[in-house]
Protein backbone atom coordinates (compact mmCIF):
# COMPACT_ATOMS: atom_id res chain seq x y z
CA UNK A 1 0.00 0.00 0.00
CA UNK A 2 1.51 3.58 -1.43
CA UNK A 3 -0.05 7.02 -0.29
CA UNK A 4 1.53 9.82 -2.19
CA UNK A 5 3.79 7.09 -3.87
CA UNK A 6 5.30 6.29 -0.78
CA UNK A 7 4.85 2.45 1.14
CA UNK A 8 3.22 2.87 3.69
CA UNK A 9 5.68 0.63 5.83
CA UNK A 10 8.88 3.21 4.54
CA UNK A 11 6.60 6.22 6.37
CA UNK A 12 5.88 3.77 9.32
CA UNK A 13 9.94 3.07 9.48
CA UNK A 14 10.57 6.86 9.18
CA UNK A 15 7.80 8.19 11.75
CA UNK A 16 6.14 5.84 13.88
CA UNK A 17 2.44 4.95 14.54
CA UNK A 18 -0.36 6.07 15.00
CA UNK A 19 0.48 8.29 12.17
CA UNK A 20 -2.03 10.64 10.43
CA UNK A 21 -1.03 10.72 6.86
CA UNK A 22 -2.54 13.27 4.52
CA UNK A 23 -2.30 13.19 0.90
CA UNK A 24 -1.31 16.46 -0.44
CA UNK A 25 -2.23 15.99 -4.25
CA UNK A 26 -5.83 14.26 -3.08
CA UNK A 27 -6.67 17.26 -1.33
CA UNK A 28 -5.49 19.35 -3.96
CA UNK A 29 -7.35 17.63 -6.32
CA UNK A 30 -11.20 17.94 -4.37
CA UNK A 31 -10.46 21.76 -4.30
CA UNK A 32 -9.96 21.86 -8.06
CA UNK A 33 -13.14 19.25 -8.54
CA UNK A 34 -15.11 21.96 -6.76
CA UNK A 35 -13.42 24.89 -8.77
CA UNK A 36 -14.16 22.94 -12.15
CA UNK A 37 -17.95 22.03 -11.03
CA UNK A 38 -18.49 25.86 -10.57
CA UNK A 39 -16.57 27.16 -13.75
CA UNK A 40 -19.14 25.28 -15.71
CA UNK A 41 -21.90 26.87 -14.48
CA UNK A 42 -20.68 30.08 -15.16
CA UNK A 43 -22.06 32.04 -12.15
CA UNK A 44 -19.55 33.82 -9.63
CA UNK A 45 -18.84 31.95 -6.45
CA UNK A 46 -17.01 31.30 -3.37
CA UNK A 47 -15.38 28.31 -2.61
CA UNK A 48 -14.59 28.55 1.48
CA UNK A 49 -12.62 25.75 3.23
CA UNK A 50 -14.48 24.39 6.40
CA UNK A 51 -11.07 24.21 8.48
CA UNK A 52 -12.75 22.85 11.34
CA UNK A 53 -12.36 19.17 9.53
CA UNK A 54 -8.43 20.20 10.19
CA UNK A 55 -6.77 23.03 10.82
CA UNK A 56 -3.00 22.94 10.66
CA UNK A 57 -1.04 25.42 9.16
CA UNK A 58 -0.23 23.38 6.15
CA UNK A 59 -3.25 22.74 5.22
CA UNK A 60 -4.50 26.44 5.12
CA UNK A 61 -1.43 27.31 2.58
CA UNK A 62 -2.54 24.64 0.89
CA UNK A 63 -6.28 25.33 -0.06
CA UNK A 64 -5.00 29.01 0.05
CA UNK A 65 -2.98 28.37 -2.43
CA UNK A 66 -5.85 26.52 -4.59
CA UNK A 67 -7.75 30.04 -4.65
CA UNK A 68 -9.73 28.81 -1.42
CA UNK A 69 -11.38 30.88 1.18
CA UNK A 70 -11.52 29.92 4.36
CA UNK A 71 -13.88 29.66 7.13
CA UNK A 72 -12.81 29.65 10.95
CA UNK A 73 -14.64 29.46 14.39
CA UNK A 74 -12.40 30.32 17.04
CA UNK A 75 -9.32 32.69 17.85
CA UNK A 76 -7.78 29.37 17.70
CA UNK A 77 -8.26 28.57 14.05
CA UNK A 78 -7.81 32.12 12.89
CA UNK A 79 -4.37 32.49 14.39
CA UNK A 80 -3.72 29.24 12.25
CA UNK A 81 -5.18 30.38 9.31
CA UNK A 82 -3.01 33.99 9.68
CA UNK A 83 -0.03 32.34 10.82
CA UNK A 84 0.03 30.38 8.18
CA UNK A 85 -0.11 33.17 5.49
CA UNK A 86 -3.60 33.12 4.56
CA UNK A 87 -5.30 36.95 3.16
CA UNK A 88 -7.13 38.14 6.13
CA UNK A 89 -9.80 39.39 3.88
CA UNK A 90 -10.23 35.26 2.69
CA UNK A 91 -11.22 34.60 6.12
CA UNK A 92 -14.57 34.49 7.67
CA UNK A 93 -15.53 33.80 11.12
CA UNK A 94 -18.45 31.46 12.21
CA UNK A 95 -19.18 30.38 15.78
CA UNK A 96 -22.36 30.42 17.64
CA UNK A 97 -20.86 31.91 20.74
CA UNK A 98 -17.46 33.97 19.44
CA UNK A 99 -16.50 35.53 22.67
CA UNK A 100 -16.04 39.28 22.69
CA UNK A 101 -12.18 38.77 22.01
CA UNK A 102 -12.64 36.43 19.25
CA UNK A 103 -15.01 38.97 17.41
CA UNK A 104 -12.57 41.93 18.47
CA UNK A 105 -9.53 39.84 17.14
CA UNK A 106 -11.36 38.99 13.63
CA UNK A 107 -12.22 42.55 13.01
CA UNK A 108 -8.65 44.21 13.76
CA UNK A 109 -7.13 41.13 11.46
CA UNK A 110 -9.35 42.46 8.78
CA UNK A 111 -11.27 39.43 8.25
CA UNK A 112 -13.68 38.87 4.82
CA UNK A 113 -16.81 38.80 6.75
CA UNK A 114 -18.40 37.65 10.00
CA UNK A 115 -21.74 35.24 9.86
CA UNK A 116 -23.72 36.48 12.98
CA UNK A 117 -25.68 33.91 15.34
CA UNK A 118 -27.44 35.53 17.43
CA UNK A 119 -28.32 38.88 18.41
CA UNK A 120 -25.88 40.00 20.97
CA UNK A 121 -23.18 39.29 18.98
CA UNK A 122 -24.44 41.89 16.37
CA UNK A 123 -24.72 44.44 19.61
CA UNK A 124 -21.18 43.34 20.27
CA UNK A 125 -19.83 43.49 17.02
CA UNK A 126 -21.50 46.91 15.74
CA UNK A 127 -19.60 48.21 19.40
CA UNK A 128 -16.38 46.41 18.35
CA UNK A 129 -16.53 48.14 14.65
CA UNK A 130 -17.26 51.90 16.20
CA UNK A 131 -14.40 51.63 18.57
CA UNK A 132 -12.19 50.68 16.27
CA UNK A 133 -13.88 53.23 13.69
CA UNK A 134 -14.15 50.67 10.96
CA UNK A 135 -17.10 48.71 9.10
CA UNK A 136 -17.59 44.94 9.33
CA UNK A 137 -19.61 43.02 6.75
CA UNK A 138 -21.28 40.47 8.41
CA UNK A 139 -23.24 37.36 6.88
CA UNK A 140 -26.70 36.85 8.52
CA UNK A 141 -26.74 32.91 9.77
CA UNK A 142 -30.75 31.47 9.27
CA UNK A 143 -31.76 28.11 10.36
CA UNK A 144 -34.02 27.60 7.55
CA UNK A 145 -35.73 24.96 8.88
CA UNK A 146 -34.52 21.93 6.74
CA UNK A 147 -33.51 18.38 8.11
CA UNK A 148 -30.69 16.54 6.64
CA UNK A 149 -30.70 12.72 6.37
CA UNK A 150 -27.94 12.34 8.36
CA UNK A 151 -27.11 11.85 12.10
CA UNK A 152 -28.62 14.25 14.52
CA UNK A 153 -25.26 15.40 16.11
CA UNK A 154 -24.21 16.94 12.72
CA UNK A 155 -27.98 18.44 11.54
CA UNK A 156 -28.57 21.99 11.86
CA UNK A 157 -30.37 23.47 9.81
CA UNK A 158 -33.82 22.09 11.54
CA UNK A 159 -35.52 24.34 13.49
CA UNK A 160 -34.57 22.98 16.76
CA UNK A 161 -30.50 23.91 16.55
CA UNK A 162 -28.19 26.20 18.60
CA UNK A 163 -27.13 27.75 15.42
CA UNK A 164 -28.25 30.56 13.40
CA UNK A 165 -31.46 32.59 13.42
CA UNK A 166 -34.86 30.96 12.86
CA UNK A 167 -36.48 31.72 9.66
CA UNK A 168 -39.31 31.11 11.47
CA UNK A 169 -41.43 33.78 13.83
CA UNK A 170 -39.45 36.67 11.73
CA UNK A 171 -36.71 36.10 14.01
CA UNK A 172 -34.23 36.01 11.07
CA UNK A 173 -35.76 39.60 9.67
CA UNK A 174 -35.26 40.84 12.80
CA UNK A 175 -31.64 40.20 12.80
CA UNK A 176 -31.55 41.44 9.91
CA UNK A 177 -33.27 44.65 10.74
CA UNK A 178 -30.67 44.67 13.33
CA UNK A 179 -27.96 44.67 11.11
CA UNK A 180 -29.07 47.08 8.44
CA UNK A 181 -29.79 49.38 11.15
CA UNK A 182 -26.37 49.37 12.96
CA UNK A 183 -24.09 51.86 11.74
CA UNK A 184 -20.92 50.34 11.21
CA UNK A 185 -22.37 47.06 10.05
CA UNK A 186 -22.79 46.11 6.34
CA UNK A 187 -25.35 43.14 5.48
CA UNK A 188 -23.10 41.23 2.95
CA UNK A 189 -25.68 38.03 2.57
CA UNK A 190 -27.21 35.32 3.86
CA UNK A 191 -25.96 32.26 5.51
CA UNK A 192 -27.29 28.30 6.05
CA UNK A 193 -25.41 25.12 6.94
CA UNK A 194 -28.13 22.04 7.25
CA UNK A 195 -25.67 19.08 7.97
CA UNK A 196 -22.65 17.39 7.41
CA UNK A 197 -22.49 14.24 5.37
CA UNK A 198 -25.39 15.11 2.73
CA UNK A 199 -25.53 12.43 0.17
CA UNK A 200 -27.51 14.59 -2.54
CA UNK A 201 -28.50 18.30 -3.80
CA UNK A 202 -31.95 18.24 -2.28
CA UNK A 203 -31.00 19.47 1.07
CA UNK A 204 -29.11 21.98 -0.60
CA UNK A 205 -32.19 22.93 -3.45
CA UNK A 206 -34.55 22.97 -0.35
CA UNK A 207 -32.40 25.11 1.29
CA UNK A 208 -31.60 27.61 -1.58
CA UNK A 209 -35.71 27.82 -1.97
CA UNK A 210 -35.63 29.42 1.82
CA UNK A 211 -33.30 31.37 1.13
CA UNK A 212 -34.81 33.07 -1.75
CA UNK A 213 -38.12 33.56 0.42
CA UNK A 214 -35.86 35.23 3.04
CA UNK A 215 -34.59 37.56 0.69
CA UNK A 216 -37.54 38.76 -0.80
CA UNK A 217 -38.99 39.30 2.59
CA UNK A 218 -35.70 41.80 3.43
CA UNK A 219 -36.40 43.19 0.19
CA UNK A 220 -39.84 43.68 1.28
CA UNK A 221 -39.84 44.59 4.80
CA UNK A 222 -36.37 46.57 5.17
CA UNK A 223 -36.02 47.63 1.17
CA UNK A 224 -32.34 45.60 1.34
CA UNK A 225 -31.03 43.02 -1.21
CA UNK A 226 -27.92 40.97 -0.36
CA UNK A 227 -25.09 40.06 -3.49
CA UNK A 228 -23.69 36.72 -1.58
CA UNK A 229 -25.63 33.23 -0.27
CA UNK A 230 -23.46 30.70 1.06
CA UNK A 231 -24.96 27.49 1.22
CA UNK A 232 -22.43 25.56 3.46
CA UNK A 233 -20.52 22.69 3.69
CA UNK A 234 -21.61 19.12 4.22
CA UNK A 235 -20.76 17.73 0.99
CA UNK A 236 -20.84 14.09 1.36
CA UNK A 237 -18.17 11.34 1.47
CA UNK A 238 -17.59 7.50 0.62
CA UNK A 239 -16.53 6.12 3.85
CA UNK A 240 -17.61 2.45 3.26
CA UNK A 241 -19.72 0.98 0.66
CA UNK A 242 -22.97 1.77 1.81
CA UNK A 243 -22.26 5.60 1.20
CA UNK A 244 -22.92 7.01 -2.06
CA UNK A 245 -22.46 10.29 -2.60
CA UNK A 246 -23.33 12.35 -5.46
CA UNK A 247 -21.36 13.69 -7.66
CA UNK A 248 -19.77 17.05 -6.45
CA UNK A 249 -20.57 18.31 -10.05
CA UNK A 250 -23.89 17.16 -10.08
CA UNK A 251 -24.86 18.83 -6.82
CA UNK A 252 -23.13 21.97 -7.68
CA UNK A 253 -25.28 21.82 -11.11
CA UNK A 254 -28.50 21.19 -9.02
CA UNK A 255 -28.19 23.77 -6.37
CA UNK A 256 -26.50 26.49 -8.81
CA UNK A 257 -29.91 26.26 -11.16
CA UNK A 258 -32.28 26.38 -7.94
CA UNK A 259 -30.43 29.56 -7.27
CA UNK A 260 -31.03 30.70 -10.87
CA UNK A 261 -34.53 29.71 -10.66
CA UNK A 262 -35.04 31.21 -7.33
CA UNK A 263 -33.32 34.68 -8.10
CA UNK A 264 -33.36 35.34 -11.86
CA UNK A 265 -31.65 38.29 -13.33
CA UNK A 266 -30.77 39.26 -8.98
CA UNK A 267 -28.34 36.40 -9.10
CA UNK A 268 -26.05 36.70 -5.92
CA UNK A 269 -22.59 35.06 -5.62
CA UNK A 270 -22.64 31.68 -4.35
CA UNK A 271 -20.88 30.34 -1.50
CA UNK A 272 -20.21 26.86 -0.65
CA UNK A 273 -18.38 25.48 2.52
CA UNK A 274 -17.25 22.17 1.85
CA UNK A 275 -14.59 20.69 4.95
CA UNK A 276 -15.02 16.97 5.14
CA UNK A 277 -15.18 16.96 1.42
CA UNK A 278 -11.62 18.43 0.81
CA UNK A 279 -9.39 16.60 3.05
CA UNK A 280 -11.78 13.44 4.39
CA UNK A 281 -10.33 11.15 1.98
CA UNK A 282 -6.87 12.81 2.15
CA UNK A 283 -5.97 11.40 5.08
CA UNK A 284 -5.12 7.68 6.16
CA UNK A 285 -4.25 6.65 10.09
CA UNK A 286 -1.68 4.08 10.09
CA UNK A 287 -1.68 1.59 13.56
CA UNK A 288 0.62 -0.74 14.97
CA UNK A 289 -1.54 -3.79 16.14
CA UNK A 290 -0.09 -4.64 19.79
CA UNK A 291 -3.10 -7.65 20.68
CA UNK A 292 -5.18 -10.13 19.39
CA UNK A 293 -7.90 -11.34 21.70
CA UNK A 294 -10.10 -14.33 20.48
CA UNK A 295 -12.76 -14.86 22.20
CA UNK A 296 -14.55 -17.84 20.97
CA UNK A 297 -18.04 -18.14 19.49
CA UNK A 298 -18.56 -14.16 20.52
CA UNK A 299 -15.32 -11.95 18.85
CA UNK A 300 -11.99 -11.30 17.89
CA UNK A 301 -10.66 -7.89 19.07
CA UNK A 302 -7.51 -6.76 17.65
CA UNK A 303 -6.02 -3.46 19.48
CA UNK A 304 -3.95 -0.85 17.97
CA UNK A 305 -2.20 1.79 19.07
CA UNK A 306 -4.11 4.18 19.26
CA UNK A 307 -8.03 4.95 19.53
CA UNK A 308 -10.66 7.15 19.93
CA UNK A 309 -8.32 9.74 21.41
CA UNK A 310 -7.25 10.23 17.53
CA UNK A 311 -10.71 9.26 15.47
CA UNK A 312 -13.67 9.71 18.41
CA UNK A 313 -16.54 9.85 15.82
CA UNK A 314 -17.25 5.78 15.60
CA UNK A 315 -17.72 6.48 19.53
CA UNK A 316 -19.62 9.96 19.20
CA UNK A 317 -21.75 9.38 15.86
CA UNK A 318 -21.28 5.51 15.18
CA UNK A 319 -19.28 6.55 11.81
CA UNK A 320 -17.74 3.48 10.23
CA UNK A 321 -15.20 3.21 8.01
CA UNK A 322 -12.58 0.95 6.08
CA UNK A 323 -9.64 -0.65 6.81
CA UNK A 324 -6.86 -2.66 5.18
CA UNK A 325 -3.79 -5.05 6.62
CA UNK A 326 -0.20 -4.21 5.77
CA UNK A 327 1.50 -7.83 7.28
CA UNK A 328 4.71 -6.96 8.77
CA UNK A 329 6.35 -9.71 7.36
CA UNK A 330 4.69 -8.63 3.82
CA UNK A 331 3.27 -11.81 3.75
CA UNK A 332 -0.66 -11.69 3.25
CA UNK A 333 -2.49 -14.68 4.18
CA UNK A 334 -5.16 -15.66 1.60
CA UNK A 335 -7.66 -16.64 4.83
CA UNK A 336 -9.55 -13.78 5.88
CA UNK A 337 -11.41 -13.24 9.72
CA UNK A 338 -13.91 -10.93 10.60
CA UNK A 339 -12.40 -8.74 13.30
CA UNK A 340 -13.04 -6.06 15.71
CA UNK A 341 -10.69 -3.11 15.41
CA UNK A 342 -10.37 -1.40 19.07
CA UNK A 343 -8.28 1.42 20.67
CA UNK A 344 -6.49 1.47 23.69
CA UNK A 345 -8.54 3.80 25.66
CA UNK A 346 -9.92 3.22 29.16
CA UNK A 347 -13.52 2.50 27.66
CA UNK A 348 -15.67 -0.44 26.13
CA UNK A 349 -16.66 2.37 23.33
CA UNK A 350 -13.43 2.34 22.03
CA UNK A 351 -13.75 1.23 19.10
CA UNK A 352 -12.74 2.10 15.48
CA UNK A 353 -14.00 -0.70 13.41
CA UNK A 354 -17.13 -3.45 14.02
CA UNK A 355 -17.00 -6.85 12.40
CA UNK A 356 -14.04 -6.06 9.37
CA UNK A 357 -12.61 -8.85 7.23
CA UNK A 358 -9.25 -8.99 7.20
CA UNK A 359 -6.75 -11.32 5.86
CA UNK A 360 -5.21 -12.86 9.68
CA UNK A 361 -3.77 -10.47 11.49
CA UNK A 362 -0.42 -10.31 13.52
CA UNK A 363 0.58 -8.96 16.52
CA UNK A 364 2.82 -6.25 14.99
CA UNK A 365 1.08 -5.96 12.03
CA UNK A 366 0.04 -2.55 10.38
CA UNK A 367 -3.90 -1.12 10.38
CA UNK A 368 -4.61 1.53 7.81
CA UNK A 369 -8.05 3.32 8.56
CA UNK A 370 -8.93 5.17 4.84
CA UNK A 371 -10.96 8.36 4.87
CA UNK A 372 -9.52 10.15 8.23
CA UNK A 373 -8.81 13.29 6.54
CA UNK A 374 -11.60 14.92 8.52
CA UNK A 375 -12.93 15.44 11.80
CA UNK A 376 -9.85 13.32 13.28
CA UNK A 377 -6.89 15.13 14.30
CA UNK A 378 -9.22 17.96 14.53
CA UNK A 379 -11.07 16.00 17.13
CA UNK A 380 -8.29 14.33 18.62
CA UNK A 381 -7.62 14.31 22.78
CA UNK A 382 -5.34 13.49 25.38
CA UNK A 383 -7.44 11.18 27.25
CA UNK A 384 -6.01 8.51 28.84
CA UNK A 385 -2.76 11.50 28.71
CA UNK A 386 -2.49 9.52 25.36
CA UNK A 387 0.19 12.04 23.17
CA UNK A 388 -1.46 12.88 19.97
CA UNK A 389 0.39 11.53 16.72
CA UNK A 390 2.00 13.22 13.88
CA UNK A 391 1.04 14.55 10.85
CA UNK A 392 2.63 13.86 7.75
CA UNK A 393 2.31 15.02 4.56
CA UNK A 394 2.91 12.93 1.79
CA UNK A 395 3.49 14.58 -2.46
CA UNK A 396 5.13 12.80 -4.89
CA UNK A 397 7.33 10.14 -3.31
CA UNK A 398 8.41 13.40 -0.59
CA UNK A 399 7.25 13.17 2.83
CA UNK A 400 7.42 16.00 5.38
CA UNK A 401 5.77 16.00 9.44
CA UNK A 402 3.48 18.67 9.17
CA UNK A 403 2.52 18.08 12.83
CA UNK A 404 5.30 16.81 15.61
CA UNK A 405 3.85 13.75 17.30
CA UNK A 406 3.31 15.22 21.28
CA UNK A 407 5.21 13.46 23.73
CA UNK A 408 4.39 12.49 27.57
CA UNK A 409 6.69 16.04 28.52
CA UNK A 410 4.23 17.76 26.37
CA UNK A 411 1.10 16.27 28.04
CA UNK A 412 2.29 17.76 31.13
CA UNK A 413 3.44 20.90 29.89
CA UNK A 414 0.36 23.00 30.95
CA UNK A 415 -0.21 21.18 34.31
CA UNK A 416 1.26 23.18 37.28
CA UNK A 417 1.46 22.23 40.93
CA UNK A 418 0.16 24.61 43.40
CA UNK A 419 2.12 25.20 46.04
CA UNK A 420 0.10 24.03 49.26
CA UNK A 421 0.81 20.48 47.67
C1 LIG B 1 -21.10 26.47 9.35
C2 LIG B 1 -20.42 25.27 8.81
N1 LIG B 1 -19.90 25.32 7.57
C3 LIG B 1 -19.26 24.27 7.03
C4 LIG B 1 -19.10 23.09 7.74
C5 LIG B 1 -18.36 21.96 7.11
O1 LIG B 1 -19.12 20.84 6.95
P1 LIG B 1 -18.53 19.59 6.16
O2 LIG B 1 -17.23 19.28 6.78
O3 LIG B 1 -19.54 18.53 6.37
O4 LIG B 1 -18.40 20.00 4.73
C6 LIG B 1 -19.64 22.98 9.03
C7 LIG B 1 -19.50 21.74 9.80
O5 LIG B 1 -19.86 21.59 10.91
C8 LIG B 1 -20.31 24.11 9.58
O6 LIG B 1 -20.81 24.07 10.81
Amino acid sequence: MHIGGIPVRTLVAMYGTPLYVIDEEAVRAQCRAFHRAFAATGVRYDISYASKAMCIQALCRIVAQEQLSLDVVSAGELHTALSAGVDAARIHLHGNNKSEHELYTAVRAGVGYIVVDHFDEIEALERIAASLSCTVHVMVRLTPGVVPHTHASIATGQDDSKFGFQLRGGIALEAARRIVRAPHLVLHGVHVHIGSQLMDAAPYVQAVSRIAEFVRAMDDALGVSVGHINVGGGFGIQYTHDDHPDDISDTVRALVRAAQEAFGDAMPVIGIEPGRSIVGAAGTTVYTVGAIKRIPGVRTYVTVDGGMTDNPRPALYGSTYRAALIAHDDRHSTDTEVVTIAGKCCESGDVLLRDVALPRVHVGDWIAVHDTGAYNYAMASNYNRFPRPAVVLVCGGVSGVVVVRETVEDVVRLDRMPPWL
